[in-house]
């Protein structure tokens, strides 16, 4: 096989054939088809698109390229979930324990924030001894026995997907549909989960900032799972304003605390609960109300007991910033906008977040919302507080804070969370 003849016909618009598609990844991952020569055939496809029976076909080479994991002996319904990514969504951490509560098994693989997006294992990692890293055998072990693990994907899954993604970061690549798609899903098939619930955002903080986007993304990610056994549902969720009042790694930690002690913001609350019973469902494990186990302290129970199981400890204090900044209002009115982008953009410059991927986060550091959409405002409330380790960090960071604020003199109409459901 000729990379060059591949790469052509992407380039003019052609079909690739089965043969071609599991040649290029397997040739891309022992390294015999080169960088520059994977670039262009991503950058071909991202102008020109794939069909379904190429997305398919690629996704299925991705997966053959590492190794899948049998969840056959955990005795409970096995079911994930995995969100495209937001400001402030530190959704995983009530989620996980709450639906492993209701008697799923939840096998969470995570990833870690870049640029203006935060990562679930960052944020864990804010709770002191808590270890991200875990063997497969571990990985099974505690779905066994706790019911829930979150960790980041091991080395032997879809190792094609592993080096393409690191590859697409630099080449401005990654916006296409066909390539996230299968990235994703790849990763979600090969952790061997039988169901998998989608949460797929849209709007300013989002990967997608198109709802038209959004349902390509999603509609693609659903047909994957199900051509490859898996059922799979997806949510459609709004993302123009963060999740929450916390973006932050320790501060999210502490937001999550909160709902799963029954109380908490309640957007977080609604889409936790809006998620945990499409997993239930979809796990077959529909008589359970995921809304009982957070008022009755069994998530909370089943958190420590995940915490535990990985190092940490639960009732170790979280690591609080040496700065403190507030943002106020500078006249009367209401919020009428919040936008996540600007809000994940300051949070990144006051240390939670990455350029790159191995640079390091500051785990105390982020912007406590004090006010959402909606809320009225009186000239000097506090809007907003800008935390940090070092004092140098918050002057770049309130700029862009300030800017992402709109206050008007008539409240906005709030558009819903949860838009659609796709199955
Ligand atoms: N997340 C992934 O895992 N892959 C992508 O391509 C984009 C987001």
């Amino acid at each position: 096989m000729n990379v060059i003849e591949v790469i052509r016909a992407k380039r003019d618009g052609g079909q690739l054939t089965d043969d071609q598609i599991d040649w290029v990844i397997d040739a891309y991952t022992k390294g015999v088809v080169a960088d520059e020569q994977m670039s262009a055939l991503a950058m071909a496809i991202l102008l020109r698109g794939m069909t379904g029976a190429e997305i398919a076909r690629w996704t299925a080479a991705m997966i053959a390229s590492g190794e899948r994991l049998d969840l056959s002996t955990v005795d409970r319904p096995t079911v994930d979930k995995h969100s495209t990514g937001g400001v402030g969504d530190k959704i995983t951490l009530p989620l996980t324990p709450l639906v492993a509560a209701c008697g799923a098994a939840v096998p969470q693989l995570s990833g870690r924030g870049l640029g203006h997006t935060g990562g679930t294992l960052d944020k864990l990692e804010a709770v002191p001894g808590f270890r991200t890293k875990l063997s497969n055998a571990e990985f099974v072990r505690q779905l066994q026995t706790v019911g829930a693990a979150i960790c980041a994907a091991g080395e032997g899954l879809a190792p094609a997907d592993r080096k393409l993604y690191a590859l697409r970061d630099v080449t401005g690549t990654v916006e296409a549909i066909p390539l996230i798609a299968s990235s994703i899903m790849s990763k979600k098939i090969a952790e061997g989960t039988a169901a998998l619930v989608l949460d797929v955002k849209f709007g300013s903080g989002a990967f997608m900032k198109s709802v038209d986007d959004a349902r390509e993304l999603a509609r693609t990610m659903v047909e994957l799972g199900k051509a490859h056994g898996v059922v799979t549902r997806a949510l459609l969720t709004a993302m123009d304003t963060p999740l929450g009042l916390a973006a932050g790694h320790s501060i999210e930690v502490e937001e999550s605390l909160e709902v799963l002690a029954g109380g908490g913001p309640s957007d977080v609350v609604e889409l936790t609960l809006a998620l945990a019973r499409e997993m239930l469902a979809a796990a077959g494990l529909d008589g359970a109300d995921p809304a009982d186990a957070l008022r009755d302290g069994r998530a909370m129970d089943k958190w420590r007991e995940l915490i535990v199981a990985q190092g940490g400890d639960p009732s170790a204090p979280l690591p609080q910033a040496a700065e403190t900044e507030v943002v106020t209002a500078d006249r009367d009115g209401v919020v009428s906008a919040l936008d996540a982008y600007g809000i994940g953009v300051a949070a990144w410059r006051l240390g939670a977040g990455r350029a790159r991927k191995e640079d390091p986060v500051s785990a105390s550091a982020g912007v406590l919302l004090r006010k959402k959409p909606g809320d009225p405002v009186r000239r000097g409330d506090v809007l907003m507080e800008l935390r940090a380790d070092t004092p140098d960090r918050i002057p770049p960071a309130r700029d862009v804070a300030v800017a992402a604020v709109t206050i008007a003199d008539v409240a906005p109409t709030l558009s819903p969370l949860v838009l659609e459901r796709l199955d």
